[in-house]
């Protein structure tokens, strides 16, 4: 779990909480000025964004405070225990989801241009993890964004992350993309109206995207 030196109780009301690019959680209603709380949600974004980076192997971190406040349209779940960090309490969790805009090939290999909802960082603290923090968590951002996993676009999954989607969710046959993201099988197949593919202009000749 990662503690910090202020109250993390004070700024989120509840285990699991979202927070968007204004760096206010959602339902905020505490004393603290507004300036302060953005200042330590920037704080645990950066640290959570660092640690999860350091988890993956990866050079640069995916979530930071400056970058997610120049991103509209993405959502962090903290997840935290209220009980942690002698009553301060600790956070032991994030996930961060939003939309982009992909070519994603489907099983004909045919490129759709679709912005669908993505999973972009996940991450939660060594001492936690295996223990069903990481499936709470994705329950609570699945319930808060209306999202089926087998529609969501995976940014870089990890083995560990790949394996999480295969338990929890039965996410097993991907479809191959050009891009670093992965979908699964499932992912064209009665999608809701909101996130369904514009008309087909792109398709893979030889191994290269071509637009029609
Ligand atoms: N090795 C293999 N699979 C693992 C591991 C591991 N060390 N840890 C978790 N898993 C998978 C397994 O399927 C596991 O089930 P099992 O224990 O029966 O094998 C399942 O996750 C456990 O589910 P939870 O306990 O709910 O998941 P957890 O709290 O561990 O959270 C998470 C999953 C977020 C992937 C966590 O393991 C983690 O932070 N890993 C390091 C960072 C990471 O890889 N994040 C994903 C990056 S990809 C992206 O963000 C788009």
């Amino acid at each position: 779990m990662v503690d910090f030196n202020f109250s993390v109780n004070l700024i989120f009301g509840s285990e699991i909480t979202a927070v968007r690019s204004d760096l206010i959680p959602d339902g905020y209603r505490g004393n603290l000025n507004h300036s302060l709380v953005q200042q330590q949600v920037g704080c645990i974004l950066d640290v959570m964004g660092e640690a999860s980076a350091r988890a993956q192997g990866l050079k640069q971190q995916i979530t930071s405070a400056a970058r997610f406040r120049q991103t509209e349209g993405q959502t962090a779940y903290i997840l935290i225990d209220r009980e942690g960090n002698d009553g301060k309490g600790s956070v032991l969790g994030l996930l961060k989801v939003g939309h982009k805009k992909l070519f994603l090939m489907d099983h004909e290999g045919k490129a759709n241009e679709m912005i669908p909802n993505c999973v972009l960082d996940f991450y939660v603290a060594e001492s936690h993890q295996r223990s069903g923090l990481g499936k709470r968590l994705f329950q609570h951002m699945l319930a808060q964004e209306n999202a089926d996993p087998r529609y969501m676009a995976i940014d870089r999954p990890s083995i560990k992350f790949l394996s999480f989607l295969r338990k929890h969710y039965g996410l097993v046959n991907n479809i191959p993309q050009v891009n670093n993201y992965v979908i699964f099988a499932g992912f064209f197949k009665d999608r809701p109206v909101d996130c369904s593919p514009t008309p087909k202009k792109a398709r893979i000749v030889m191994g290269k995207l071509q637009y029609v």
